[in-house]
């Protein structure tokens, strides 16, 4: 694959081999690929390995470390009156869609043989790093906010991993940032890192082949740091671009209403209401967050805010129809729910929600 490493504000290409986690603008970067004359074939695709890694076209990375993450299946429900897609994405590996980004960026680091990550994280990015880290030899440390979920630390101790408690998720960043600057290990924060949109977008491709290489009308996306979001757009936009599909989908984000930082950019006023429950979703700055905003005006997207009082209510629902998932992702139901309600979602559209986090891990 041809691609180049750039800082998207000041468009300066990027030497890979530096690994900065940020161009020295304080932009982000991002990944670009030559797509003129790139051929992909849907037939050749179907014949390769049932994981992310066969769209190897548009993955900047060979496949060194693997857990076998990718390829979840897409379940057909008809809740809330829509034409509703799940992407069980809680069945990665380690029980979230962060198994996608981390996979690329673990592989990366395996080929620059760099001998320990450092992640900062909520719970479930830090899971996943960890174990993808320890499967491959690799060294991690891993600073999370001392109130993320018992389950998520006590997963994250058990796989090896040094954990370090931290009083709040942006203490999390700012030491581990400074700790990467001290050491001798990499930097691989999820916020930041290019490589680990590179590994979200393939949810996009999954989506597209799975429904016979169409889109569905819209996507709602519970979203904290955006990489999610993002990878979406940027899945569904180099297949638009390559011609294998038709639209680039209506994207809907879901925040939480104590940390709705998208919500608060797109309509310049603060939601009220508490959204403690939804442990994932608490990203105060998240450093693409202009790319965040725009990609949903871009889509005529919007964004959803769910509290508490929500999460409770659609928790059982979700249960009910036997989906065990965090109520980071139960947040996804009560954005449903909200956005039929409110003429966002008209009945019958088709409609694709990925269930990003397990339930399992949360069990006290
Ligand atoms: C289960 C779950 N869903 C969604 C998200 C939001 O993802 P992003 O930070 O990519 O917006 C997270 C983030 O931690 C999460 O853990
Ligand atoms: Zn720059």
């Amino acid at each position: 694959m041809t691609y180049r490493l750039v800082c998207p504000k000041c468009r300066k290409e990027i030497s890979e081999e530096n690994w900065v986690y940020k161009h020295s603008c304080g932009s982000p970067l991002t990944v670009e690929y030559d797509l003129n004359g790139l051929k992909i074939d849907p037939g050749e695709i179907k014949r390769r390995e049932w994981s992310l890694w066969r769209y190897k076209e548009l993955i900047p990375a060979e496949k060194l470390v693997s857990l076998g993450e990718g390829c979840t299946p897409l379940v057909e429900r008809d809740f809330f009156a829509l034409k509703l897609y799940l992407k069980l994405d809680y069945l990665n590996p380690t029980g979230s869609f962060k198994d996608r980004g981390t996979a690329v960026t673990l592989s990366k680091v395996a080929e620059f043989k760099f001998s320990g990550v450092i992640e900062d994280s909520s719970g479930n990015a830090g899971i996943s790093v960890a174990y993808y880290a320890s499967s491959a030899g690799i060294k991690a440390k891993i600073f999370v906010p001392k109130d993320a979920p018992s389950g998520k630390i006590a997963f994250i101790k058990a796989s090896g991993a040094e954990v370090v408690e931290c009083n709040s998720r942006e203490e999390a960043h700012e030491k581990a940032v400074k700790e990467a600057e001290l050491s001798d290990y990499v930097y691989v924060g999820h916020l930041w890192n290019p490589y680990f949109i590179e590994g979200t977008k393939t949810i996009a491709f999954e989506i597209a082949e799975q429904l016979g290489w169409r889109t569905p009308d819209a996507a709602v996306v519970p979203v904290a740091s955006g990489t999610l979001l993002l990878g979406l757009y940027k899945g569904f936009k180099e297949l638009y671009e390559l011609g294998l599909v038709e639209k680039v989908p209506r994207l809907i984000a879901v925040q939480g209403a104590s940390c709705a930082p998208v919500y608060e950019a797109l309509y310049g006023k603060k939601p009220s209401g508490c959204s403690s429950l939804a442990d994932g979703l608490r990203v105060k700055n998240p450093p693409r967050l202009n790319e965040i905003v725009r990609t949903i005006k871009e889509t005529q997207g919007c964004c959803i805010v769910v509290d508490n009082y929500d999460i409770h209510l659609y928790s059982s629902f979700a249960y009910k129809k036997g989906f065990i998932v965090e109520p980071t992702s139960i947040t996804v139901f009560a954005a449903l729910a909200k956005a039929v309600e409110e003429g966002i979602l008209d009945k019958g559209e088709e409609v694709v929600a990925p269930l990003t986090g397990s339930g399992l891990k949360i069990v006290e």
